[in-house]
């Protein structure tokens, strides 16, 4: 495979330049101007209002001038916040009235807040309250939660909704501090990704501090009614109560990921290492919140076959918390590299044998959508110019970035490799770099020390080329072969399905044995395997979702009440999005998937909204 021609010129200016000041290192996404005026600190202090579904109050900002100019002004970023009064102090004690004003809104980006600063001044005070429907924020009524008896707030501030909550410079490259006063209803728990100072529970307030500078996007508040129960020394699970059992069962394993990640990498630089189980509207998998990650309750599947979602959020405590993307568009230094970490923790926690078959089974589904990406699509580095990143992320940053990872281990060998990458987590800890500055490191420390095994031309290749590099490693499975085996002969009618020994296999094989099988598939094979194994009543998220496509792709009509079941009691976008992509592509399914989606959307956060408005064309119906 060859380099795209229209990259090269990036390539070049990408791997001769490697400072802040780099076309490569704007970050398009913020309005901030953190070259001449960079906010350090954040105190906040808000009030939850869950009857008005707002957070009220005030953020105060400390920062430090970089630039000469006395007339700079501060310019914030912000998402529907109304602002109510701007305020600038020199000690922090006495404050005046500044000016400020708010720029027109940008669908992505929000609006610009751009507030005049005097000599001298090194606080700004901002009072002001989010919106009802502000981008970062979900509000779940007492229905919408395991209780049923308290309602539920969370933000998800990654990648650009920090500023829908809090009025601040929301790009990566910006690190903070910050310290925060929560004031609840009484009887609800609030969190925060910070260390929670021994607060009563149950009185309403709540006060945190984040001692460690992070991004804006690693911000984080939720609040429920919420219990806790310890995993190990430095772990612990929060859950709703009704929850709270099988979470701790399912996540038993957490201090030991800790453990050998810390032998693998170094330190865990954050203190507590602790998850939080949501209600089942959470967006995403996981939210590596410093101290406090995010966890979809669809991971608890009871067998702790996906917990492959805690060793990859606990492994951004290195590839992401500690080394931080500078710019959405180097999101695989995240994620790809995160994904090598967590692939390294599962092995060393479960077996290689596990390991290769989530790595396989990540690695396939690579292959299959591929050819549906538009060229530039395929592109580690991607380009977001413009760009929703909520939409425009694929899984190219994550698996096609494992695989470089993987591609850099085989062929310097695992002592070398693992020291190389240790050392760049020292190196770069608490530092927001770019993929160029990823590239001089790794030409310095492990190509330059180590000449004759990877040139610079194949790595670069990796990063900036279009597609999967011919020398991509290739994850093995023999457990894999067997399910195969048994699939074909199930395919040849030699064994009917009631007697497949699939008596060991576990999450990872049966979602081979489904993806394998032909499509379109019988329906009476579906009904016999359905006979055999239950699979439309299967509670393993993963597999029901595997199976709930199918269903739909061969108008296996005993599972559309499944369908239906599934589609209103979880909006993880990863699960749902495909189902309703393939409920589209007949008129029946279409039409369905509306019936369904209009019950669903208000359950839904808005990152699914927007993502599933748009697969169905909503832009105009009744919500
Ligand atoms: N940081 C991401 C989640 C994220 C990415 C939120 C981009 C917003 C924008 C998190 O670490 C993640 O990657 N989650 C995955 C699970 C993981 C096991 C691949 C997810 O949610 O699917
Ligand atoms: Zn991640």
């Amino acid at each position: 495979m060859r380099l795209q021609p229209s990259h090269n010129s990036d390539l070049d200016q990408a791997t001769l330049v490697s400072d802040s000041k780099s076309d490569f290192a704007r970050d398009f996404h913020s309005y901030s101007n953190p070259h001449q005026i960079r906010v350090n600190h954040v105190e906040l202090e808000l009030e939850v209002v869950f009857s008005e579904r707002v957070l009220k109050g005030v953020a105060v900002l400390s920062f430090e001038r970089l630039s000469l100019d006395r007339n700079c002004s501060l310019i914030l970023d912000t998402r529907d916040l109304n602002v109510i009064k701007v305020e600038g102090s020199t000690d922090g004690l006495t404050y005046f009235a500044t000016s400020f004003s708010l720029g027109s809104r940008d669908p992505i980006l929000g609006s610009s807040l751009t507030i005049q600063i005097m000599d001298n001044c090194s606080y700004i005070r901002i009072e002001y309250s989010t919106h009802p429907n502000a981008s970062a924020l979900q509000w779940l009524d007492p229905a919408q939660t395991a209780g049923k008896i308290q309602p539920f707030m969370f933000t998800q501030s990654q990648p650009i909704h920090a500023r829908s909550w809090i009025p601040l410079q929301d790009s990566p490259q910006v690190r903070i501090t910050y310290n925060a006063k929560i004031r609840t209803p009484q009887n609800l728990l609030a969190l925060m990704s910070a260390e929670n100072q021994a607060n009563e529970p149950g009185d309403g307030n709540y006060n945190f501090q984040m001692e460690q500078p992070v991004p804006s996007y690693l911000m984080a508040l939720a609040v429920g009614d919420l219990a806790f129960r310890p995993l190990g020394g430095r772990t612990g699970v929060y859950a709703e109560k009704p929850v709270i059992e099988k979470a701790w069962l399912e996540f038993a394993d957490t201090e030991k990921m800790m453990e050998v990640a810390e032998q693998l990498y170094g330190p865990y630089s954050w203190g507590r290492y602790d998850l939080l189980v949501l209600p089942p509207s959470f967006p995403w998998g996981g939210m590596e919140n410093p101290r406090l990650t995010f966890i979809t309750p669809t991971a608890l599947a009871g067998d702790k076959s996906l917990v492959a979602l805690v060793a990859h959020e606990l492994a951004h405590s290195w590839s992401g918390n500690l080394v931080t993307n500078a710019t959405w568009r180097d999101f695989w230094l995240n994620e790809g590299v995160t994904v090598y970490v967590e692939r390294r923790i599962l092995e060393e926690v479960y077996g290689r044998e596990r390991e290769e078959m989530e790595a396989l089974l990540a690695s396939e589904n690579l292959e299959k959508i591929l050819p549906g990406l538009e060229e530039q699509d395929r592109i580690m580095h991607i380009d977001l110019k413009g760009r929703d990143p909520d939409e425009g992320i694929t899984r190219i940053p994550y698996d096609k970035g494992a695989l470089f990872l993987r591609y850099l281990e085989e062929t310097f060998g695992r002592d070398l490799f693992d020291r190389f990458l240790r050392d760049y987590f020292t190196h770069f800890a608490f530092q927001s770099i770019t993929t160029a500055d990823f590239i001089n490191y790794l030409k310095e420390n492990l190509l330059g020390k180590n000449p004759g095994l990877a040139s610079l031309e194949s790595v670069l290749e990796w990063i900036y080329g279009s597609g999967i590099p011919l020398n991509a490693p290739q994850p093995k499975s023999d457990a894999f072969k067997r399910v195969e085996v048994q699939a074909d002969q199930w395919l040849q009618g030699t064994t009917p399905a009631s007697k497949l020994e699939t008596a060991s296999w576990t999450t990872h094989e049966w979602l081979h044995f489904l993806r394998c099988l032909p499509q379109p598939l019988d329906v009476e094979k579906m009904l016999e395997l359905d006979e055999a194994f239950h699979l439309t009543q299967s509670d393993n998220a993963e597999i029901a979702h595997q199976w709930l496509l199918m269903a739909i792709r061969n108008n296996y009509r005993q599972a559309y009440p499944r369908v239906e079941e599934f589609l209103l009691s979880t909006g993880r976008r990863k699960l749902i999005s495909p189902l309703y992509q393939e409920l589209v592509k007949t008129p029946e399914g279409k039409r369905k998937g509306i019936a369904i989606y209009s019950q669903a959307r208000p359950t839904y956060h808005p990152v699914a909204v927007t993502t599933i408005d748009n697969i169905l064309d909503w832009n105009g119906k009744i919500s």
